[in-house]
């Protein structure tokens, strides 16, 4: 295994033993769902040894431990984005670990910008596929043999089986969930509009700057995905409004409770 895995992964298991099932990744906007789940334990990034540490405003950074009815879960609050500056490798590597520590299901979130003209501001997205061409392969490098194959398949990144876990469980909330295909860009600026044209062209329906590297490093490791977009936003050229941060966390404040009761009832199903 990789030698900074392999520390981190060690500094995580000095101090808690807990085993997971269910990892969940929370996006930007979103990362208040873990302080309301019944915690266990937490553990900051900063005392992990090695840990690429986050930047951005309103992402905490630290792994919390704890049940969501009686599943055991870890959660990310606060992710690693590619734009701070890291290698794919660190911004993939809280996923890895979360695989390591024994999460066999893993829940992405993130907040999107909408390109499918049926969305809203506001709306789910349940990720159907994704587009990663814009960024580089979290793969590229020596294979890690022990975690997963060279050539791994992509064919099924988001598994049918939680897809439909999803879909039922937006149902009983009775929340429209929309569904469509993620395209990542790097950022951290936001796209030009013909930028949002070539990713509708290629068959996106929101953009954003995370997760689809995660789901391939997850994939790699045989994990089961299923991903959530929060679209908060038009993305450029869709709307005629200019792209603001705060607009972003404010659309993701506004759902936050139906957010909450969607990932809790999937979870628990
Ligand atoms: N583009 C990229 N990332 C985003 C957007 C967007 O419009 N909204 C939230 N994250």
């Amino acid at each position: 295994m990789e030698k900074k895995l392999q520390t981190c992964l060690a500094s995580i298991r000095e101090k808690t033993d807990f085993k997971p099932e269910v990892a969940l990744i929370l996006g930007s906007g979103l990362g208040d769902y873990a302080d309301g789940i019944q915690i266990e334990t937490t553990v900051d990034y900063t005392e992990i040894e090695g840990f690429p540490v986050s930047t951005v405003t309103g992402h905490k950074g630290r792994f919390v431990f704890g049940n969501v009815g009686d599943v055991p879960v870890v959660i990310m609050q606060g992710r690693v984005h590619y734009y701070e500056g890291y290698p794919m490798s660190d911004v993939v590597l809280p996923t890895r670990l979360m695989g390591l520590l024994g999460a066999k299901k893993l829940l992405l979130t993130n907040a999107a910008g909408g390109i499918n003209e049926n969305f809203r501001p506001g709306d789910f997205m349940m990720l159907t596929d994704h587009i990663a061409t814009g960024v580089p392969s979290p793969l590229i490098g020596p294979n890690l043999d022990d975690l997963g194959p060279r050539f791994p398949d992509m064919s099924e990144v988001y598994s049918h089986r939680i897809q439909d876990v999803i879909r039922n469980a937006a149902s009983e909330c009775e929340i429209d969930l929309k569904e469509g295909v993620y395209v990542q860009l790097t950022g951290p600026n936001y796209e030009t509009p013909a930028e949002v044209r070539m990713c509708k062209i290629w068959g996106g329906d929101a953009v954003g700057m995370s997760t689809a590297c995660e789901a391939m490093a997850a994939r790699h490791m045989g994990m089961e995905i299923g991903g959530i977009s929060c679209i908060t936003n038009l993305a450029a050229g869709i709307s005629k409004e200019k792209l603001d941060h705060k607009e972003v966390q404010e659309t993701a404040d506004r759902v936050s409770k139906d957010f909450k009761r969607l990932v809790t009832k999937i979870i628990e199903t």
